[in-house]
């Protein structure tokens, strides 16, 4: 017997060139005054203009803000809501990266309600209205486009979630024209991170359904398959439409079966030292999947095949040969390959392992039950 629930975007449109459809969905959905979200690299790449034109040609008004930061601060995001009541948009659309997408949501939530960010941090705290929310990812990439879930950095650095049905967007639109000119170590990183989210939500101990099961399994497909192929030639429209199909799948497996270890691990690496978002999780990732080998073999043999990497029959053969592909994999990647690397000390590691414990709300997901001590290992092998 199968019991479970599956939420996701209503309304999901991929087209290359698709930027151009912006002003019709925000016209769809009844917006008069579109509060476009984004940061300072997509508007240097000239990334938003045909976003633009299409408004204008709709008789949408549009109000930029581009002053989104990485790894979202709060202070950054109340002052998006600031800038969003005060131009008095009725709608509201995420441009960028998952930090666009993650200040987007928030915003289209609190120019509505009458509650503040402290109160809405966790899972089905925040209460509604909000507004129109349409999400235009231009990484593959974080499948934020289709989560609940909205990562900012506190002032204490900790990075902490607001996960809520209400974060689902109106509409998703992916455009793999926009993904052409993505330098190649955020390429490298953000398909990682769209690989981990599909990987741990195939392993997941909480919330397993069939559909995250299967969108998981496309999803790693799509990714493995395509990652060397953007990064050998990043102008291959294809290739770049396949990994942010990718991305998406994974993003609605883990919306709905949830991420685990990898992630807990990462986040206090990018809310101390501001490393970005998927290099974080790529320099966790082989030591969690030894970590977790004995806990997920099943698991993972299935996660091997399905990339078509080991296809031995038996589950412990190919268990391993997955790990051995992940492993050569992120050892191509175009980035620091190591804490250490990266001005990391090995001093920091105990202060890392203790704010990764906090992080149970991921932990409880992980295959393998994680101690302190396994974390400060976990963190020395990656050192
Ligand atoms: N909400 C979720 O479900 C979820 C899931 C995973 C990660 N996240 C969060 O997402 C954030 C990371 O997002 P990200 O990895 O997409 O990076 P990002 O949004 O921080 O962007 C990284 C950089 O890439 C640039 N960029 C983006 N698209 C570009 C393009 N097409 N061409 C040229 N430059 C481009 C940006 O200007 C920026 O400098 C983190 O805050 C992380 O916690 C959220
Ligand atoms: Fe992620």
């Amino acid at each position: 017997m199968s019991q479970f629930i599956f939420e996701t975007a209503p309304k999901i449109v991929c087209e290359q060139g698709g930027a151009k459809r912006l002003g019709e969905i925000a016209k769809g959905l009844g917006v008069h005054h579109l509060f476009l979200v984004t940061d300072e690299g997509l508007i240097k790449a000239k990334l938003i203009s045909g976003a633009l034109e299409s408004l204008a040609v709709a008789g949408v008004a549009v109000t930029v803000f581009s002053d989104v930061l990485a790894d979202p601060p709060e202070v950054r995001v109340q002052a998006a809501v600031e800038a969003a009541r005060s131009a008095g948009a009725d709608g509201v659309v995420g441009f960028g990266g998952g930090s666009s997408l993650d200040t987007a949501k928030l915003v289209a939530l609190l120019v509505r309600t009458p509650q503040v960010l402290p109160d809405i941090y966790g899972i089905g705290l925040a209460k509604g209205p909000r507004l129109p929310l349409i999400q235009v990812p231009t990484t593959a990439g974080t499948g934020s486009e289709v989560t609940p879930i909205s990562i900012l950095t506190t002032p204490t650095s900790e990075k902490k979630g607001v996960v809520s049905p209400l974060l689902y967007p109106d509409a998703a639109l992916l455009d793999s024209l926009l993904t052409l000119g993505l330098p190649a170590h955020v390429t490298a990183m953000t398909g990682i991170d769209a690989m981990v989210h599909a990987i741990e939500s195939y392993t997941t101990r909480t919330k397993q359904n069939p559909l995250s099961e299967a969108l998981a399994l496309k999803a790693i497909r799509l990714l493995y398959d395509n990652i060397r192929a953007v990064l050998a030639d990043g102008q291959d429209a294809n290739a770049r439409e396949a990994m942010l199909i990718g991305s998406l799948f994974a993003g609605m497996a883990f919306a709905n079966a949830p991420v685990a270890a990898v992630h807990a691990l990462a986040y206090p690496l990018g809310g101390h030292f501001h490393l970005p978002h998927g290099l974080t999780n790529s320099l966790v990732l082989v030591p969690v999947l030894e970590f977790n080998l004995s806990s997920a073999q099943s698991r993972y043999a299935d996660l091997g095949r399905a990339m078509q990497h080991g296809q031995s029959a038996d589950d412990a053969v190919a268990a391993k040969d997955f790990v051995a592909a992940m492993r050569k994999l992120v050892a191509e990647m175009p980035y620091a390959q190591n804490l250490r690397a990266t001005g990391i000390a090995e001093k920091d590691l105990p202060m890392l392992a203790t704010d990764a414990m906090k992080v149970q709300r991921l932990l409880i997901n992980n295959p393998r039950d994680v101690t302190y001590e396994d974390a400060l290992a976990l963190y020395q092998a990656a050192f």
